[in-house]
């Protein structure tokens, strides 16, 4: 048995053991201590922490939840590490991240289903009553949770497009992985009345409510829910701040939620929409390029710099970065979430 510590980025010190045969979030777990973290398989980087002091063997993980350079200069992924000896841990989260009681599991009935543009469905569920939560379906804008086949053979996490209300309501846009297993579900066999298990709300990538600046939203493909859920909840709350969405897509038909954006333009008056077509088809009359390019362009002499939340695959985060970067926006002040492909 070896002492983990774990400081978070707001000098918490969170401490429990770990057995050399088991993860150390697993092991958190077993202390009732649940940390950050999505696919718990070492596919989508929720789960990345820095390393002080000690040793630990990585079970096999993708190199887009830890790339080499971040695993040489110590980082590790908690889902995939197994303690062999003490360790001195740093978190990127604040205490506030981190939970004292499992994640909740809620059933949930599909309500509607529908294609959305070519490649992606939009999957509405509803919640079912429930002892200790009612119906409501409670959640913060911008996090995701994780859905489980009614078989259990296969769980996927996503992003929520909606916003917290009071009749259980979850609205996704998931975009149809070849060959995935919660793809082909959803692309061949679900029904209106199917249930699933529903573990969450989880994830970190929600709106910075003590900052003033600006939000600008960069969204690649279904990378855009959570950017929905953000600005649908500034609709609801009058927030008058200025604020924009960069949404970008590979081809014109692969565009969704079109009506959704025109929707959020009426009732946020001050939103910016710039929608980008990588490799457009010739009718396009938008932007031709990705939504990092067209954030290059918008951050070029703006006045007052903007807080940056971007969602989507890992090349486009990684772009998205240096465009804001580049333009002097701090790293603190730029929020991502990774989707990967499953
Ligand atoms: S939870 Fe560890 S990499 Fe996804």
């Amino acid at each position: 048995m070896f002492k983990v510590s774990l400081i978070t980025r707001d000098g918490a010190a969170i401490t429990f053991d770990a057995e050399p045969s088991e993860t150390l979030l697993d092991a958190a777990e077993r202390s009732s201590i649940y940390l950050p973290s999505s696919c718990r398989e070492g596919g989508c980087g929720a789960c990345r922490v820095g390393r002080d002091h000690g040793d630990v063997e990585l079970l096999p993980y993708s190199g887009s939840a830890l790339s080499d350079v971040e695993r040489d200069s110590g980082d590790i992924l908690l889902c995939r590490a197994q303690a062999r000896s003490d360790l001195a841990l740093h978190a990127p989260f604040d205490q506030a991240a981190v939970g004292y009681a499992p994640i909740p599991e809620r059933r949930a009935v599909i309500s509607e289903i529908a294609p959305a543009g070519s490649g992606a469905v939009r999957l509405v569920l509803q919640y079912e009553d429930n002892a200790a939560f009612g119906r409501a379906a409670q959640f913060t804008a911008g996090q995701f949770v994780e859905l489980s086949l009614p078989d259990g053979a296969a769980k996927r996490s996503y992003s929520l497009a909606n916003t917290p209300n009071w009749d259980g309501t979850l609205e996704f846009y998931i975009r149809l992985q070849p060959n995935g297993a919660f793809s082909s579900y959803l692309k061949d066999r679900a029904a209106l009345g199917d249930t699933l298990l529903v573990r969450g709300p989880q994830g970190q990538f929600t709106a910075d409510e003590a900052s003033a600046a600006e939000r600008w939203f960069v969204a690649g493909g279904t990378g855009l829910a959570p950017a929905l859920s953000m600005l649908r909840q500034m609709a609801e709350f009058g927030d008058g701040r200025g604020c924009r969405l960069f949404f970008g897509v590979n081809r014109v038909d692969e565009l969704f939620a079109l009506d959704v954006i025109e929707d959020l333009k009426k009732a946020l008056p001050q939103l910016i929409v710039t929608t980008c077509v990588w490799k457009p088809e010739a009718q396009w009359e938008g932007f031709v390029g990705t939504p990092a390019q067209a954030l290059t362009h918008a951050l070029t002499g703006v006045a007052e710099l903007p807080d940056i939340y971007v969602c989507g695959p890992p090349p486009l985060i990684a772009a998205t970065e240096s465009a804001a970067l580049a333009a002097n926006v701090a790293h603190t002040r730029i929020f991502s979430e990774r989707f990967t492909p499953a």
